[in-house]
């Protein structure tokens, strides 16, 4: 198991360029299955969890080829089967779940086994298979698996009662080869939902209202394999953001977008951090004394619970007290206990963290219990006092290209091992 060593109270100078979308390139390579045909996905972030799917598109016989120099990732869905995707693939990566909706489209029938939770919450698909049902399907669970059959899915009205991002993804899928209009209420409106949108309907897909909360798809008979790239990944964004600030250095970071990072960027002016933005660059500047703030995680426009750990670990280093509450995710403090060993002063009441800003957090071993909560524990690390080692960094690894290698080239003194 390698692990992360960190020196912190370097500063950081210099520029880094952000990788594509995680949650982003999930969705899109579980669509390919859709297009019957060869996608070529340029620019996608080499990362663990891309592979896991691409190991679910392979056990479903695609044609897969993994271009690590170039960053492309190609997908021939055209001789697909749908074969059962074995148990690990599905609760290794529970983003596997996303091929559901597009293998009912072209099969009329799936069998998966339901995905786990994970350290951060029950992540339930009651909303996936809701709507699922609603477009027609025949929906079975049991035994750990669940079994879904449709002789011709059929366009419907569906509202989510929560904007769940994968639920609307996997009913968008779905609805893109049904036959009628579908219609999706309380949509989830996140910037991976809006690429993904613009990937059906490069594939042919008709789709329109994505990015509000009402998504009308009227369905096609065929599609086709295209060429895409998809949008950069603005939680990475705000994690260099946030390593910027906590270490009251100035970066800048390269090919983000400021429409997509509207929230993170509100929290941290308000905090003080001096943030200018032209094209496709943003200067961060974290050098000014930083004011405590309240962060409550929301849906998409709201603050995302993607960055969460990452601002905790931020605001614990703030002079002043600070109330973080975690809306989406029932379990998702776990870096609390783990910044509370390298000195932080945080008491978790209920969905709320109030956080207690320190002089200096000081160097530890810790470990990362799931991707963020990992990064939230890079970020104090390089500002801690003395040396902090970092286990388990498989976590972050499934959500950060070489996220070392981009931090030491910025100025900070850390090694895997
Ligand atoms: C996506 O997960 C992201 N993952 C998550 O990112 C992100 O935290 C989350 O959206 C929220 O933004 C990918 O895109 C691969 P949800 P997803 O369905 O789709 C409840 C990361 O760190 N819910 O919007 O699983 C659920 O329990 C990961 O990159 C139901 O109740 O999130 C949760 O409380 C972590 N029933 C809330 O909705 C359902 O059927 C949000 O879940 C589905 C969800």
């Amino acid at each position: 198991m390698s692990k992360f060593i960190i020196k912190g109270g370097k500063k950081l100078s210099g520029e880094v360029n952000i990788s594509s979308a995680k949650n982003s390139v999930l969705p899109i390579l579980a669509a390919t299955i859709l297009s019957g045909g060869k996608c070529v996905i340029k620019n996608s972030p080499m990362l663990e969890d891309v592979f896991v799917l691409c190991d679910v598109l392979k056990t479903l016989l695609a044609k897969v080829n993994i271009d690590k120099i170039n960053n492309i990732v190609e997908v021939d869905t055209s001789n697909l089967s749908d074969l059962n995707v074995s148990d690990d693939l599905v609760r290794k990566m529970r983003a596997s779940f996303l091929v559901m909706g597009a293998m009912l489209a072209r099969f009329g029938r799936f069998k998966i086994s339901l995905p786990g939770g994970c350290n951060i919450g029950s992540r339930p698909i009651d909303l996936h298979l809701k709507g699922l049902a609603a477009l027609g399907a025949k929906i079975k669970v049991g035994h750990g698996y669940v079994e879904a059959y449709a002789d011709k899915l059929t366009g419907a009205d569906i509202y989510l009662d929560f904007p769940s991002v994968g639920a609307t993804e996997n009913i968008m899928m779905a609805a893109t080869l049904a036959k009628g209009v579908t219609i999706i209420e309380n949509a989830a409106k996140e910037p991976e939902i809006i690429d993904l949108a613009i990937f059906l309907r490069k594939l042919g897909g008709n789709i329109q209202g994505e990015g509000t909360d009402t998504i009308t798809i009227t369905g096609v008979e065929k599609l086709e394999g295209v060429e895409y790239e998809p949008i950069f990944d603005r939680i990475e964004a705000g994690t260099f953001m946030i390593a910027a600030a906590i270490t009251n250095s100035a970066i800048t970071l390269r090919g983000v977008n400021e429409k997509y990072l509207k929230p993170v960027i509100a929290k941290l002016r308000e905090m003080g951090v001096k943030i200018d933005i032209n094209n496709d660059s943003m200067f961060v500047d974290g050098r000014n004394k930083l004011n405590p703030t309240d962060i409550i995680t929301m849906p998409y426009p709201g603050f995302p619970t993607d960055m969460q750990s990452q601002m905790m670990s931020l605001l614990a280093k703030v002079n002043g007290t600070s109330i973080i509450t975690e809306t989406i995710f029932e379990n998702r403090f776990m870096q609390v206990g783990e910044l509370t060993r390298m000195g932080g002063n945080i008491k978790i009441d209920g969905r709320s963290a109030i956080i207690e800003g320190v002089q200096d957090f000081t160097g530890a071993e810790v470990k990362a219990t799931d991707l963020r909560a990992g990064a939230a524990l890079i970020l104090a690390g390089l500002c801690a006092k003395g040396e902090t080692v970092i286990n388990d960094v498989y976590h972050i690894d499934r959500g950060y290209v070489s996220i070392e290698k981009k931090l030491k080239a910025l100025g900070a003194d850390m090694e895997r091992v």
